[in-house]
């Protein structure tokens, strides 16, 4: 979603590095950019809608040690210019750009006009340096203003603030990350993810919920926000290099991130044997288990409930994250939360597991960014080690969380090493699918549907969850209409819409349900349907047939990868960046 990047320290360059800083963000979404780099006792900005990756970063070359940006995926005001951040006090001495809600900003803004200010944009946003300003009246200290500012804040933030009169860098959150790099040699550099700063420096230190930050890039301290109590930090070195995050041979990092997949599983069960059964064991003693996540991790934790019904017999209760609220109803200090998420700083989950621990019950989280809020704040992690996933449309994670959650199965059924072997099998067998004849079948047929306006999967049993799976990938990227059902739910709606060549998609597995979604394949096929199977067998329904090895338990893992494929072919016949799709985020840190 939003990015944000700030810089102080003794380097000069600080417009120009802030602004490709943010270059590496891209893979987030957003409609609009802005920097603003204090020169002198005075402050450039400059901001537009479009994309950074079109700005020059060569024409912010004054000497500037203290800058900050923002890439904006509008919430509160369309798309403008206006809207973009960063957003100034009336006497335009203070700075400010943010991510998150400001949830009573309306009722700060009624009280700011009434005193005189006055708003050149439709954002919560520019309530801060206003409100800024205003505690500037009653103390001399910069950061002081932006903590009484933030004690106003209902709501989330993660913001960074500069005062023309301070080379100072103020950067507080409350709900969205922020996380500090560099050192007293490197000077200081604040971002909303670390990639924005891989090319400098690889020390970091995280800056936590109700934690604010202040530092001339020379000396850093953290604070509470409410209490200024000092928040002592420890500073981290980060492992992975910035190769993994880049894009490599491949042109898009959608296609990079589904071929990675050849690997990614193998890392995803290499798990802790030991710690893995004493997670199945807190499972088997819960008092209700909970799963949770938002769009793709939430397929995973779909399909997840099959895993524990089919391998292990234990009933288990999803959620999409967004809908958990009412469910507090059913917690109490014996329930489980399991929380899914790639970024591991998604809103939404981090709401439910807000509401898990205000009634006592444990929070155990799958997660892929190591060290990200949700990673932090669960009472349990395990990581699926997938490296980092730069295209917003999730591939490499969506294989990496069922693999987890069918190991956990197996545990609970006391069968671990039965779905390690299973799972290792299938990750080879991914590995021998991946290739290029494979890859040019999907392409070839890609283009053949390129120009359908409509497109129909279906699926059954764990399968479903991957045709909803798979009509999410198909729209993100391709913008095609796509939409995904239970294979016995057609008769009861959906079959209205088939037309003569509309093409539909038929997830199949060797399974006890076979026999019935080959049936509704069939009554797809009578209506005239263009029948994709995608199957470890040919069946006489299919008009193309995408094989796939047999997977057992596995069988989603298996099936949905050329989906992924297909999504991805279908977006660049169309002209399209699969890695940027309209409107969409990577990380949504908004509710
Ligand atoms: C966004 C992304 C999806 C992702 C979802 C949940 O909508 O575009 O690809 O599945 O957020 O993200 P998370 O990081 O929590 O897995």
């Amino acid at each position: 979603m939003c990015g944000i990047f700030g810089y102080v320290g003794g380097r000069t360059d600080a417009g120009k590095l802030v602004i490709d800083g943010l270059k590496n963000l891209e893979y987030r979404g957003y409609d609009s950019w802005g920097v603003a780099c204090k020169i002198g006792t005075e402050i450039r900005m400059e901001k537009d809608i479009g994309k950074i990756s079109t700005v020059d970063s060569s024409a912010f070359a004054d000497a500037c040690s203290l800058a900050i940006a923002h890439t904006r995926w509008a919430t509160h005001g369309g798309v403008t210019k206006r809207n973009a951040h960063p957003h100034m006090s009336c006497d335009g001495t203070i700075a400010v750009v943010h991510n998150g809600i400001i949830e009573n900003y309306a009722e700060l803004r009624r009280e700011l006009e009434a005193k005189g200010h006055a708003f050149q944009s439709e954002t919560d946003t520019e309530i801060i340096p206003h409100l800024i300003e205003e505690e500037l009246k009653s103390t001399d200290d910069f950061a002081s203003a932006v903590r009484n500012a933030c004690n106003r804040f209902e709501g989330r933030y993660g913001l960074l603030a500069l005062h023309t009169l301070s080379q100072t860098l103020v950067a507080a959150r409350t709900g969205s990350p922020l996380i500090v790099g560099g050192t007293r040699k490197d000077g200081y550099f604040i971002a909303s993810d670390i990639p924005a700063f891989m090319d400098y420096t690889r020390t970091v230190q995280y800056l936590d919920d109700g934690e604010m930050v202040v530092t001339d890039g020379r000396s850093i301290l953290f604070t509470d926000i409410a209490t200024g109590e000092e928040r002592p930090k420890r500073e981290i070195e980060i492992t992975w290099t910035i190769e993994e995050a880049q894009k490599g041979a491949y042109k898009h990092f959608m296609l990079k991130e589904i071929m990675e997949q050849k690997e990614s599983i193998t890392r995803a069960v290499n798990q802790d044997e030991e710690q893995i059964m004493t997670l199945a064991e807190a499972i088997r003693n819960a008092q209700g288990t909970f799963l949770v996540g938002c769009g793709t991790a939430g397929k995973a934790c779909m399909a997840a409930e099959y895993f524990f019904s089919v391998i292990a017999g234990k009933h288990v209760n999803f959620a999409p994250a967004s809908e958990f609220k009412l469910y507090h109803h059913f917690l109490t200090s014996r329930s489980l939360l399991i929380v899914v998420s790639q970024s591991g700083e998604t809103a939404d989950v981090l709401e439910a597991m807000k509401i898990a621990k205000s009634k006592g019950s444990k929070v155990l989280a799958i997660v892929n960014a190591k060290g990200s809020t949700i990673d932090r704040e669960a009472d349990y992690s395990l990581h699926i080690n997938a490296g980092p996933e730069r295209a917003v449309a999730s591939t490499k994670a969506l294989t990496g969380q069922m693999a987890v959650f069918i190991l956990i199965a197996y545990a609970l059924a006391d069968k671990l090493q039965e779905g390690k072997t299973l799972l290792l099998e299938t990750g080879a067998k991914i590995n021998d699918m991946l290739n290029p004849r494979y890859m040019e079948r999907i392409e070839k047929l890609a283009e053949r549907i390129q120009r359908k306006q409509d497109l129909y999967i279906i699926g059954k049993s764990w399968n479903y969850p991957m045709a909803m799976e798979s009509a999410i990938k198909i729209q993100e990227v391709s913008y095609i209409h796509a939409e995904g059902f239970a294979g016995g739910e057609l008769k009861h709606g959906p079959i209205a819409l088939i037309e003569e060549g509309t093409p539909c998609i038929a997830l199949v597995g060797k399974d006890e349900v076979t026999t019935d979604i080959l049936s509704n394949t069939i009554e797809l096929k009578a209506r005239g349907a263009f029948v994709i199977g995608v199957a470890p067998e040919r069946y006489d329904v299919f008009d193309e047939w995408l094989k796939v090895p047999e997977g057992g338990a596995a069988q989603p893992l298996v099936n949905i990868i050329p989906i992924q494929i297909l999504a991805y072919f279908l977006a660049v016949k169309r002209g399209k960046d699969p890695d940027m799709p309209r409107n969409l985020a990577k990380s949504v840190t908004v509710k």
